[in-house]
């Protein structure tokens, strides 16, 4: 009796510690968690879901779960928003409460403990920050300043286009490496008043390195493990030296080879030092003391990380569509040549082509580019939709699916620049100016994206630039260019130069996934 009395009560246990489990799970619910996928203990979502947490996956989830629903990833909690009225209260009536941002270890390692801008929690060395840096890049006199610079470096491009026709013809070119370099030529000379002279130079060929391997460590699955389960975090050490190692010898390369330079120059013309370029405000605020050393390099980070590869996956994609929609070229041609009657398309004449403005929105709406903006992060418990989201939570918008859910959008799945000067035009009508919570790709308030200033009308200039030299068309046999390869056909020639290029959905420039 007595050894089935012990039977008995072995087997209870495990079944009893299972009961309670889920009955304390079902007591956060009463306690107004957010819905989400039962979890399991020590794993909690994370072997049903996977990895992959990219925007069309949450979007499903969104479907089962609604508009705001809990993921546990081991220890963390990660709340998706998939709702214009939610995702107003995260970025605008909550900004401050939502306005932080997630860490983890490789991150720390990324921003120096949030000595950065793009990654640091909300609060007074944000602010500082945003501030510092919104003087040198982010206002219209800017802009104005620099949008010449920008058509140079554009022309240049069409320039070599036009040049390499033969190499072109025979062997095709890609087209994203030379619109990689123009951009970075564009944010090196606004920041540095430096430029690479070719894509062999080889501080294009080392800043494009370490650019890109910093975006591989930082937004691999592989440290997911560690990041999720604080006791396997002592195996995560060979992974982190790798990014910290990256890190020293990263920085290292923005100091010795631009940021020194500047001091020296600004030095030089002691204390009437002349400021002509983003980096020399930055060091003019780190000479008052505003900053430090250290801060200048992560503004420099920044930029890299932010300011490139956005604004050229969304070129790529603009480009994509307008080969698989030559009815769009064409309009934007004749919408040029009607409104500007010969005159060349500039920065200043660009809000007199709603056309072309409205081929980048909805380049932007089909293909938001951080699909999940940047996450946010609550740094006490809050409150969000009648629920309770814990303090630390990453918080992120699902701004894709907001763009492109069917109950929101007519056939969302086209690629139509037309939506946004007949139905959505009139919705903005009746919003009154409102601000338009399903069409997010900069964000919005206190965190949303400063350099949206420069991203658009760049975007603009050389949709136009290419589209008036070019009539850019798929290669023979193919019907649809789904992001990469494509064919320039200059307008002037009935030659077929090729151009091949890569551009896939990314997921996000964001602390782990
Ligand atoms: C943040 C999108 C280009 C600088 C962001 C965020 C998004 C975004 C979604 C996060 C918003 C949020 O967390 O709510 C884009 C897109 C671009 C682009 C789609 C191009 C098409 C740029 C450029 C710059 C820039 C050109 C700088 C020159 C920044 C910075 C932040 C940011 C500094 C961090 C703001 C903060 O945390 O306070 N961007 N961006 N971005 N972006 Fe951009």
């Amino acid at each position: 009796i007595l050894a089935t009395t012990k039977n008995f009560s072995l087997t209870l246990v495990p079944v009893l510690l299972v009961v309670t489990y889920f009955l304390l799970q079902k007591r956060s619910s009463s306690n107004a968690l957010p819905p989400g996928p039962l979890s399991v203990p020590i794993f909690g979502n994370w072997l049903q879901v996977g990895n992959d947490l990219n925007h069309r996956l949450l979007a499903s989830l969104a479907q089962t779960y609604g508009p705001v629903f809990l993921l546990k990833l081991g220890s963390k909690n990660l709340a998706v928003v998939s709702d214009p009225e939610l995702a107003s209260q995260v970025l605008h009536t909550q900004g401050v409460e939502f306005g932080s941002r997630p860490r983890n270890v490789v991150f720390d390692i990324f921003t120096g403990n949030g000595q950065d801008m793009v990654f640091t929690v909300y609060g007074d060395h944000w602010r500082k920050m945003r501030r510092i840096m919104t003087l040198p890049f982010f206002t219209n006199k800017v802009v104005h300043n620099y949008s010449n610079m920008w058509e140079e470096e554009m022309e240049l491009v069409v320039g070599d286009l036009k040049r390499d026709e033969e190499l072109v013809k025979s062997k095709g070119i890609v087209i994203r490496k030379r619109l990689q370099l123009m951009l970075y030529n564009i944010m090196y000379r606004m920041m540095f008043d430096a430029k690479f002279e070719s894509m062999e130079d080889p501080l294009f060929v080392e800043a494009t390195r370490f650019n890109s391997e910093r975006s591989r460590l930082a937004q691999s699955f592989e440290y997911n493990y560690g990041d999720f389960i604080p006791l396997l975090r002592p195996f995560l050490r060979g992974y982190l030296n790798k990014c910290r190692d990256l890190q020293s010898r990263r920085l290292a390369f923005f100091n010795n080879y631009y940021v020194k330079k500047r001091r020296e120059i600004m030095g030089a013309n002691g204390e009437k030092h002349k400021i002509s370029c983003a980096i020399d405000y930055i060091i003019d605020a780190e000479m008052k003391g505003e900053i430090n050393e250290e801060n200048v390099l992560y503004i420099v980070e920044n930029i890299n990380v932010a300011a490139i590869e956005t604004t050229l996956w969304s070129m790529e994609w603009a480009i994509a569509e307008l080969v698989n929609h030559p009815n769009v070229q064409q309009k934007i041609r004749r919408e040029i040549s009607q409104v500007l009657k010969g005159e060349a398309v500039t920065e200043s004449n660009l809000l007199e082509l709603p056309y072309l403005q409205a081929t980048v929105k909805e380049t932007l709406r089909l293909h938001t580019p951080i699909p999940l903006l940047v996450p946010h992060m609550n740094l006490e418990e809050a409150k969000l939709g009648g629920f309770t989201i814990p303090k630390e939570s990453k918080v992120v918008v699902n701004a894709w699916w907001l763009a492109n859910n069917p109950k929101w959008w007519e056939n969302p799945e086209e690629f139509r620049p037309e939506r946004f000067l007949e139905e959505e035009s009139a919705t903005q009508a009746v919003a009154g100016g409102k601000v338009d919570f399903r069409y997010l790709p900069f964000g919005m308030g206190r965190r949303s994206c400063p350099g949206i200033i420069l991203a658009l009308p760049i975007l603009g200039l050389i949709i136009a630039k290419l589209v008036t030299n070019f009539e850019i068309k798929a290669p023979q046999g193919t019907h649809k260019i789904d992001g990469f390869l494509l064919l320039l056909l200059p307008s002037s020639s009935v030659t077929i130069p090729s151009s091949i290029f890569a551009s896939k959905e990314r997921s996000i420039h964001e602390p782990g996934k």
